[in-house]
């Protein structure tokens, strides 16, 4: 059977089991768009924090904001506090999310500080009651995306699946580091094919982590998750949904050349530019500009004039490629 698939979260079902991470800074609107051309069944929003959702904070609210053309969606939502948690996932439901997912994964302090993220796997217990109190809020399916245990030697793998199970979640993300290993080192195969044994049948897997290329993106679906996961792969490369699914159905794929890998991203510039505004917009497309000027003559002088540059026009004429 082929490993390129439907995907199946609750009552949607994704085009395509190769899914867009989510990643703070940079899955916004310019970008899921981006990803979604490129071949993504799923796109994944960067992570909003639940309490200053409750608190209707105008940043975390814009965050909510989804384009009509950015389907399927889905929401991530941050939080240690679950009647916080709940009020997020129906706001993202009414802003028109596909999914809400639940982020029990992230290591970072600021996050970890308010209870939320990866330390939620201290408590099972409790992090299971807090995914309850949310799949039953809403009517979109509900997932979890968190990490095989927080410390190397320690993996929690079966408990997660469990919680995951009895929680109701429709789909089950799992990053194959632990957290201590932030997002540095090689992914646990071996825990990921339990986690595979043991949701088969019972609830969908998408693993994730280390993806950077279509035999890598193979590997993983060979374990027997239903689908994968791809973050930093996709920045400066969103034809790698495209990518593998070419080499899943032909065992070939080709490599965009730097001049249409320069067109996407002056595109993307363009499209920051116009969301954001000219400043922001500019300041945005620049953190991930290494992922995308790079590997051809010349392409650490245009980098470095880029970064530099605070005016859209010379920035956007600095990537013409010839
Ligand atoms: C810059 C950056 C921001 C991230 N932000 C989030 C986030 O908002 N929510 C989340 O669950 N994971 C976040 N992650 C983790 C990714 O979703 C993913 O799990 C991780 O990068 C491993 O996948 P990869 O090896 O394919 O990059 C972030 C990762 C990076 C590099």
């Amino acid at each position: 059977m082929s490993l390129l698939k439907p995907l199946k979260i609750g009552k949607l079902t994704c085009k395509n089991n190769l899914v867009l991470a989510p990643m703070a800074g940079i899955t916004d609107t310019p970008f899921r768009l981006l990803c979604l051309e490129g071949g993504a069944g799923l796109v994944c929003a960067e992570m909003v924090s639940s309490s200053a959702l409750k608190y209707g904070n105008e940043r975390s609210q814009n965050m909510l904001k989804i384009s009509a053309k950015e389907h399927p969606l889905s929401m991530q939502i941050f939080g240690g506090d679950v009647s916080a948690l709940v009020i997020a996932a129906k706001l993202a439901e009414e802003a028109g999310a596909d999914v809400v997912d639940i982020n029990a994964g992230c290591p970072v302090k600021k996050v970890n500080k308010a209870g939320a993220g990866c330390v939620l796997l201290k408590d099972l217990n409790k992090l299971e009651n807090m995914v309850s109190a949310v799949v039953k809020s809403v009517k979109i399916p509900v997932t979890l995306k968190t990490r095989i245990g927080l410390t190397e030697n320690n993996f929690l793998t079966k408990d997660i699946v469990n919680l995951a199970i009895n929680s109701g979640v429709s789909a089950l993300v799992l990053h194959g580091r632990v957290a201590s290993k932030m997002h540095n080192g090689p992914v646990n195969l071996a825990e990921l094919s339990k986690a595979a044994e043991l949701t088969k049948g019972k609830i969908t897997l998408i693993v994730n982590g280390g993806i950077t290329k279509p035999e890598e993106a193979k590997t993983l679906l060979e374990i027997g998750a239903d689908g994968i996961m791809i973050g930093r792969g996709a920045i400066g490369n969103p034809f790698i949904f495209k990518q593998i699914e070419d080499f899943l159905n032909t065992g070939t794929y080709t490599e965009p050349t730097p001049q249409e890998r320069i067109k996407k991203y002056k595109f993307l510039v363009q499209q920051n530019i116009d969301f954001y505004g000219e400043r922001v917009g500019l300041n945005r497309s620049k953190k991930t500009s290494g992922f995308w000027i790079n590997n051809f003559a010349g392409a650490a002088k245009i980098r470095a004039a880029f970064v530099l540059c605070q005016e859209a026009s010379k920035a956007l004429s600095l990537l013409n490629l010839k």
